[in-house]
């Protein structure tokens, strides 16, 4: 190979093996420069180059791929809020300016209600001698039942924090307190004490209660999967291949087939693959031990399907990315055979998506987040604990709208603190908010907000079995974007 080759990758701290130099043209500038560039977004940590990565830049990308002719335009994805990495050091004032950044985000929502409009700060109640009504918003900080039985809350905002009184006769209003979640942000309306408030009202952020759905005029369909786990043992392909024959429209009846070619979009909410190293002894329940081979069987499975259908994919706890959320999109040195293909839509967890917007059409916001808080409100709120629990997550995603949050208590989730924003915080009302992790289909209508919980592709691993989870495998749901109307396609036994 001659020198300048090897000199001008020396330069950009790359090495050249030898087995490349029959495919490189040391006069070509232009070749190589755009080979130092699809080597920098294909690899960002490994500093030799040589042939097979060539292949697998090139040779493979021809022979594999059959570009489809999709107008994009016609279908098209916009991420509207995505988590960028930022990669410094995180300090304890990180989390201070995370909470006080949350608390503004949603305290200007709970302003916005009536009631609330005049709301002032704890520091001004506290100095307050006589009774008079007031209105505040704070952090839920501690919530005990006296001897009385009535409920004290502390609630805390940037000024200080102070006691909230409930008592028991207050019904619903007691209700809704005993199902309130440490660190959510409320609104309060009562009188004052001693340095007390006696609550009259309460108020959740919450999303607005009119339930006019967004449609589009062509009757597409919308499809939500999730925890495919694929390299698990109990992965069930058989299931999994069906489905694709469905969506590809070669199999089902004539009604079933014209539906699924009208499918435009698909959303994988999280745990692709099952991952290695997740949980202890996890390797006796993998049949594809190697994370990189985990991803390529995926991304096989996914490439089979018609190139019309735009995929969004998300990561979950399963994923090999970092499990503290925001998780940010799958490394590509991962999911290189995913990335090839034209119609896939890699996107962080949580992210906020725009789908099928057109001119005079504002399209509709998709949520996307896999979920791995909602163990945490299964087993605490009682709400949820007893009217379902596990079988219920489309109950956790609505409690989750009323807070706008997709993990209010901390400690629910493990986070990365952001001190410029809280990615967690639901911002913008979705017209779909789409999860899966808990492995049980679930779909509710909140407000304009269409909850759709994905189903898996796993049967019951030993672990669900011993803490007596139901996993409800092979469901896909189906929604009209035309009428919104949903369906349940079953593609298990
Ligand atoms: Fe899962
Ligand atoms: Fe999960």
């Amino acid at each position: 190979m001659k020198s300048e080759t090897v000199h001008f990758f020396l330069k950009k701290g790359i090495l050249l093996n030898p087995d490349l130099s029959e495919n490189l043209d040391s006069e070509n500038m232009e070749e190589l420069n755009n080979l130092f560039e699809d080597f920098s977004k294909y690899s960002t940590n490994s500093l030799i180059l040589n042939n097979s990565i060539y292949k697998s830049l090139y040779l493979e990308k021809e022979e594999d791929l059959i570009i489809p002719n999709i107008d994009n335009s016609d279908y098209p994805v916009v991420i509207t809020k995505e988590y960028a990495e930022v990669t410094k050091k995180k300090e304890v004032s990180d989390f201070t300016q995370h909470y006080k950044k949350r608390f503004n985000l949603i305290s200007k929502i709970l302003q916005s209600k009536r009631g609330l409009e005049n709301s002032i700060s704890i520091h001004k109640i506290l100095n307050k001698r006589q009774r008079e009504s007031v209105s505040l918003i704070g952090y839920v900080s501690s919530k005990n039942i006296t001897k009385n039985k009535n409920m004290i809350l502390t609630l805390e905002d940037l000024t200080g924090s102070i006691k909230v009184i409930i008592t028991k006769d207050k019904i619903p209003l007691f209700e809704d307190a005993n199902n309130l979640c440490l660190d959510e942000i409320i609104g309060i309306n009562g009188s004052t004490g001693n340095k007390v408030v006696f609550a009259d009202d309460l108020y959740f952020p919450d999303v607005p209660k009119n339930d006019v759905l967004k449609k589009c005029d062509e009757e597409i369909y919308l499809a939500v999967i999730s925890d495919v786990h694929v390299g698990s043992t109990m992965f069930l392909e058989n299931d999994f291949l069906k489905f694709i024959k469905w969506i590809n429209g070669t199999v089902g009846n004539s009604e079933q087939k014209n539906v699924a070619l009208k499918v435009k979009y698909l959303f994988v909410v999280g745990d692709l693959v099952d991952g290695v190293g997740i949980y202890p002894n996890q390797d006796d329940e993998l049949n594809i031990k190697d994370i990189f081979k985990q991803y390529d069987k995926f991304g096989e499975l996914i490439s089979m399907i018609r190139k019309d259908v735009k995929i969004i994919i998300c990561p979950g706890n399963h994923d090999a990315v970092r499990i503290a959320e925001p998780q940010p999109i799958l490394d590509k040195d991962y999911i290189k055979t995913i990335l090839k293909l034209p119609n896939v839509i890699s996107v962080t967890n949580p992210s906020f998506v725009n789908i099928h917007a057109s001119e005079g059409f504002e399209g509709f916001d998709v949520l996307l987040y896999h979920g791995y808080s909602f163990d945490y409100y299964i087993n605490n709120v009682g709400i949820i604990r007893n009217n379902g629990g596990y079988d219920r997550p489309d109950l956790v995603m609505k409690y989750l709208l009323q807070k706008r949050h997709l993990a209010p208590s901390h400690g629910s989730t493990l986070f990365i603190p952001d001190p410029d924003d809280d990615f967690l915080t639901i911002t913008k009302v979705p017209d779909f908010f789409l999860a899966g992790h808990v492995h049980k289909p679930a779909i509710n209508q909140y407000g304009k907000v269409t909850n759709i919980c994905g189903s898996c592709w796993q049967s019951k691993t030993p672990f669900q079995e011993k803490v007596g989870h139901k996993p409800e495998p092979s469901k896909v749901q189906l929604v009209n974007l035309k009428t919104r109307e949903i369906k349940v396609m079953n593609f298990g036994e």
